[in-house]
């Protein structure tokens, strides 16, 4: 075993997905802390290798760090089709379907991955579930308008407790300057179905079940690196 901390697995996980990143490509960035880490091997591999590289971020936070690493950047209007996305999860099971959200930008990244011909997740081991929901509540982005009512729905239908985020003692606000509901199930049995449920709720704006999006998810572990694939 090696005596690796998560960052270093994180890191690790970073590491690996720059070997999907081609000359040419147009590469969809996610959001969080494992991304923050792949954003300046990115930088440096496009300056060590003079390629080619256009970037979508999935938020103002990813947009940033990436013009700080002078990744050129473009939007979904110029670039509607992704050659490969990066991003991080909060949890990811067996079938390779993820829990995303904890950094508030899923619904960004859920546009981002759909519009993805490859939607590679690098995470940390301890990501890894057997059930989505154990370890993490379901983010669920909504409608400030009707925020409370949405989350009385949410939990007389699912039996779950569903908290609205704070951040700094006011609600927090997303890029989309919508509020999220942090939702905590005891596991989610079908994925599929409790994210087309959750979205049929008027003022729930998406869910962070990410339900056959992933194509590969690259795994930092004191093992080494381990790739799931579909
Ligand atoms: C952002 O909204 C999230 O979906 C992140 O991708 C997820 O929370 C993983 O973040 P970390 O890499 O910080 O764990």
């Amino acid at each position: 075993m090696l005596k690796l901390d998560r960052e270093d697995l994180k890191k690790m996980a970073a590491q690996k997905a720059l070997d999907y990143v081609e000359d040419g490509m147009v590469i969809g960035l996610g959001t969080g802390s494992t991304v923050e880490y792949f954003i300046p091997k990115l930088g440096d591999k496009i300056k060590k290798e003079n390629i080619e590289i256009i970037a979508i971020p999935t938020s103002h936070r990813t947009k940033s760090l990436a013009q700080e690493f002078q990744i050129p950047l473009s939007t979904l209007r110029e670039h509607p089709e992704i050659d490969v996305t990066i991003d991080g999860a909060d949890e990811v099971d067996p079938n390779l379907n993820l829990i995303k959200g904890g950094g508030g930008a899923l619904t960004r990244e859920k546009i981002v991955a759909y519009a993805s011909k490859k939607e590679i997740i690098i995470v940390d081991e301890s990501k890894l579930v057997q059930k989505l929901g154990v370890s993490f509540p379901l983010p669920i982005e909504v409608v400030p308008f009707g925020w409370y009512p949405t989350k009385l729905h949410i939990e007389r239908l699912f039996d779950c407790s569903a908290n609205l985020r704070m951040a700094d003692s006011i609600p927090f606000t997303t890029d989309n300057t919508n509020y999220i509901l942090d939702c905590e199930f005891s596991e989610i049995e079908r994925p599929e179905l409790l994210e087309k449920e959750l979205n049929d709720i008027p003022g729930v704006v998406e869910v962070g079940l990410f339900v056959d999006l992933a194509d590969i998810v690259i795994a930092g572990t004191r093992e080494g690196i381990k790739i799931f694939e579909k």
